[in-house]
């Protein structure tokens, strides 16, 4: 059967939840300076949008992560594949993740960063899906929370395809 996609949320719907988000961190963070993490690939679309709609001033830095695991879930030993060019020491630190899932990336992450002693580390997410959480991880900010749906577009990918999805859509038709 040939995949189809199934619109979860429209463009708009995005779009009008990453600037509520930018709002809200705006307010939080007033009179900061914020240093914005982005975890490659799938969370580029979401910071690029989340960025233009922060009011205060911004920094932005990349990293790339892998995970060691099955194939079907993440074990949570992440190779650091590309590392951050700036230190994070003193500064205001938001980490931006596409979706968080089982946690297990996220966490071993989130402990890496915590020991470059920033000022203040929150997590911004733009996906959720806490029915498939295994470790704990404390989530700031969330655009959306969903089921438990393998979910493509606005950065996310189903074997690197559909990135480009100014939606974000579930994937029919696959075994
Ligand atoms: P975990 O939280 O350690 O299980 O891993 C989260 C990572 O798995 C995310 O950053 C995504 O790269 C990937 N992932 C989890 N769920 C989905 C999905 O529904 N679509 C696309 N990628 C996903
Ligand atoms: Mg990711």
């Amino acid at each position: 059967m040939a995949e189809r996609i199934k619109v979860m949320f429209s463009e708009e719907e995005v779009a009008q939840k990453v600037e509520e988000l930018g709002r809200k961190i705006s307010e939080d963070y007033a009179g900061k300076e914020i240093h914005l993490i982005c975890v490659l690939k799938g969370s580029v679309f979401f910071v690029c949008e989340l960025a233009k709609r922060i009011t205060i001033p911004v920094s932005m830095d990349f990293m790339s992560v892998s995970s060691y695991g099955d194939g079907t879930s993440s074990s949570g030993v992440v190779k650091i594949a590309k590392d951050l060019d700036e230190a994070l020491e003193g500064k205001d630190v938001l980490v931006v993740e596409d979706i968080v899932d089982t946690g297990r990336t996220l966490s071993y992450l989130l402990e890496i960063l915590a020991k470059r002693k920033p000022n203040s580390m929150k997590l911004c997410t733009l996906l959720d899906k806490p029915s498939r959480r295994v470790v704990d991880v404390k989530v700031d900010y969330t655009g959306f929370q969903i089921p438990d749906e393998f979910v493509v577009g606005y950065g996310l990918d189903y074997a690197q395809k559909y990135r480009n999805l100014p939606y974000i859509g579930v994937v029919e038709g696959v075994e």
